[in-house]
């Protein structure tokens, strides 16, 4: 399959394009590399991707509208993974603009783009962050998701809902996935993981929100690769039983699906915390923080949909997933 990836630079994007190629997929890679977090990060998972028969990669900003027109007419794309955005809640209360450009703009074009060239499917990153104040554990894709408690999660629902528009009215198939925490080797500085990793090494006090009493369902990043590859090889149908007098808000009559993507088992960050310190060889000086503005206390997702439909079954376990994440932190960071 001839398959674009869109921010291919990035950490999913990285790690989904190697599975594709190693399956004999030809890729090509989009990114802006922007310098959000450390490019050299982003130019070192490309270089890897360059050294694959296989990957094409193009800088461009999917913002831009005439370009991304342009990378579709020339492109011949069967299937789409759209992963560029701008990540990140915390940076959304100062950044908001960026969201509104990558996210909003950016998936727009990315929309016309598969609609223009009658991709077959188009799979594109949500994220758990829709949830919002919803506090029914664990997340369902039935749950109402109308309140968004950060910038950034109301763009991944708006993308949610234009996914549906598109393919309502052009019947282009859409699976939307809603990540939940996503860690690992080459993983993002902005998020704890490498956050934590970077002051345990070099003896920083660390910043624990919520009183470390937090808690993430943490996902390892080879089990949200499958899971997005199993998405990407089903084709979503529209539901003959969807009725608009009760409408299911995960399908449709249209060929749209939303799913939670996680591995659907908590883990409080102070245990957390814990792991990286043993896998480290290094004890954590915390600084015990209120709860932020824009974070949610509790992230859980309930994959049945996921597994009913794809087979998915998170195999990786927190405390395994930590030391994969520990060893290459120090092999990386140490050259
Ligand atoms: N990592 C997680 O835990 C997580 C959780 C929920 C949702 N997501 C979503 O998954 C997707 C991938 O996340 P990630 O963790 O790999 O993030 P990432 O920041 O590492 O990757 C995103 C890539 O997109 C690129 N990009 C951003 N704006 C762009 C633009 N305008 N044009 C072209 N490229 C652009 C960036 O340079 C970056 O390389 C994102 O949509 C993110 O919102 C991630």
């Amino acid at each position: 399959m001839r398959v674009l990836v869109t921010g291919a630079a990035g950490f999913i994007g990285f790690h989904l394009s190697a599975k594709l190629l190693e399956r004999g997929d030809e890729v090509v890679g989009i990114d802006n590399l922007n310098d959000y977090y450390a490019v050299s990060l982003k130019r070192d998972r490309l270089a890897q991707l360059e050294s694959t028969p296989g990957f094409r990669f193009i800088e461009l900003d999917i913002a831009d509208t005439a370009a991304v027109a342009a990378l579709f007419n020339q492109g011949g794309f069967e299937r789409v993974v759209h992963l560029a955005a701008q990540a990140g809640v915390r940076y959304s209360i100062d950044n908001p603009q960026s969201y509104g450009q990558s996210n909003l703009i950016g998936f727009l074009n990315m929309l016309e783009g598969c609609r223009q060239q009658a991709v077959e499917h188009l799979v594109y990153a949500s994220s758990s962050s829709v949830y919002g104040a919803n506090e029914q554990i664990p997340f369902r894709v039935d749950d109402n998701v109308d309140h968004p408690l950060s910038l950034y999660a109301a763009t991944k629902r708006a993308n949610e809902a234009m996914a549906h528009s598109y393919s309502h009215l052009y019947q282009l198939p859409c699976t939307g996935l809603r990540f939940f925490t996503v860690y690992g080797p080459w993983g993002r500085p902005d998020m704890s993981p490498m956050l934590f990793a970077d002051a345990i090494t070099q003896g920083r006090p660390l910043k624990v929100f919520n009183y470390g009493r937090h808690k993430r369902d943490f996902t390892y990043i080879d089990d949200i690769v499958d899971g997005v590859v199993r998405c990407l090889d089903r084709i979503p149908k529209g539901n003959a039983q969807w009725s608009g007098l009760q409408p299911d808000p995960a399908t449709s009559k249209a060929p749209w699906r939303l799913y939670n993507i996680g591995a659907s088992r908590p883990v409080e960050l102070l245990y957390y915390i814990e792991l990286l310190e043993s896998a480290l060889g290094k004890k954590a000086q915390k600084e015990l923080l209120p709860l932020q503005p824009g974070d949610v206390e509790q992230t859980y997702a309930d994959v049945s949909a996921l597994m009913r439909d794809t087979g998915y079954q998170p195999q990786v376990k927190i405390e395994e997933g930590i030391e994969r994440f520990a060893r290459w932190y120090r092999d990386y960071y140490r050259g």
